[in-house]
């Protein structure tokens, strides 16, 4: 059963314009000389990464040269894009830096908007709760860095629970050795497994769906107590819920969707109640609207007058168009299609898509073959 996040996210607005000002300034100075108010940019740009930009981590389509061409030459930042991906499992600042590297170009963390960066509007609900981060990266560092103080990851936590997984000892990694050369390991032991499990956070893709399967069944029919009787479900929230991506494989690759699917049809099979969650991630219209308040807040930016740019609001600023640029039809296109004006969506061929023309089920605006081709077309069009 899929709960609404409306109320998760009423507060989005509100706080991504605090946690941004601070880097205002900062952007400010790094914006060219196009930016009087006068000569704002009336567009903007979004860009999916995987499937579009990089294929696992090589650059495609252009990627590189298509960048540099929304920098002046000295560096600085002349169109306001972002990357709205639905991948994730490192902190912004940390992906920033790993993009700038790959891709040649300034990337600062504040255009780095991943499926799971509105699970920092959680914050306040969980920030001293007992949390579960899953999947591939550093899934407890970037909850930690959005403010939760009590969370570990799903590798470490069933570290703690002697025979949780049966099948660790046939897998080649061996995550409990790691855990148990701590020192506090056996200290902790007793106090982690007692601890109740309020909720359980999917950042990325899960690296072992049976272990994780079989622990987050635990966690979610016991109430968050591994072992114990049935329970009250805890809160789960995945970062996204796209069957399928485009990685280096010539074919699509299974993504969070299909494990949610997994874990769904399990849970629902071995518990009297039905799996209850919150998915964000694209097609969500709200990721969407937060895309546009963080572009808005980058073309504020721009502004060279300091008293200005520290009083920003979203408000005072409007975009004609924003260009979506992705390779999935259900994910980007259709999102960008829900989400209206001022959006238009572009479909590359370089990902998910592979058509001839354009996706019969959801239509993209315009269809190119690569994303230096779509910069090509918007730079034309704004007249760039
Ligand atoms: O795990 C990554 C994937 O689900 C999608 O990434 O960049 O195509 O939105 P992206
Ligand atoms: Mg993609």
């Amino acid at each position: 059963m899929r709960l609404s996040i409306l109320a998760i996210t009423n507060a989005l607005q509100s706080q991504n314009r605090k946690k941004l000002s601070p880097l205002l300034f900062s952007l400010s100075r790094s914006f060219s000389q196009l930016s009087s108010q006068s000569q704002r940019p009336s567009f903007g740009i979004a860009f999916d990464i995987d499937g579009v930009v990089l294929l696992g981590n090589t650059p495609i389509g252009g990627s590189n040269k298509a960048l540099k061409r929304l920098y002046q030459d000295s560096g600085d930042l002349r169109i306001p894009y972002i990357f709205l991906t639905n991948g994730g499992g490192f902190r912004e600042s940390k992906r920033a830096t790993e993009l700038s590297k790959l891709l040649g170009v300034n990337i600062l963390p504040c255009q780095v908007v991943q499926g799971h960066s509105p699970f920092k509007q959680l914050f306040n609900r969980f920030e001293n709760e007992f949390i579960v981060a899953v999947g591939k990266g550093e899934p407890a560092a970037v909850m930690a860095e959005y403010g939760f103080k009590n969370v570990l990851s799903i590798d470490e936590y069933a570290s703690y629970f002697d025979g949780i997984d049966p099948l660790a000892q046939y897998k080649k990694w061996n995550i409990k050795h790691a855990a148990s050369e701590n020192s506090t390991f056996k200290e902790m032991a007793p106090t982690i497994c007692s601890q109740r499990v309020q909720a359980a956070f999917i950042v990325s893709d899960s690296v072992d769906w049976s272990r994780d399967i079989q622990v987050l069944c635990d966690i979610l029919r016991t109430g968050g107590l591994p072992g114990r009787e049935t329970g009250h479900q805890p809160h789960l929230y995945f970062a996204n819920d796209d069957l399928e991506y485009q990685a280096t494989f010539p074919s699509e690759r299974l993504g969070m969707g299909a494990f949610r699917i997994a874990l769904e049809s399990i849970f629902n099979r071995i518990h009297p109640n039905p799996l209850e969650y919150t998915s964000f991630g694209k097609p969500n219209p709200l990721v969407f609207q937060n895309a546009e308040l963080v572009l808005k807040q980058l073309v504020l930016s721009l502004c060279p007058n300091p008293r200005v740019v520290n009083h920003a609001t979203s408000e005072s600023h409007r975009f004609r168009t924003l260009y979506m640029i992705g390779d999935n039809p259900s994910v980007d296109i259709k999102g960008a299609h829900q989400a209206g004006r001022p959006w238009f969506s572009i479909l590359t061929r370089t990902g998910v898509f592979k058509g001839k023309e354009n996706s019969s089920e959801f239509p993209a605006d315009l269809v190119v073959d690569t994303v230096e081709e779509a910069v090509e077309y918007i730079l034309r069009k704004e007249s760039i």
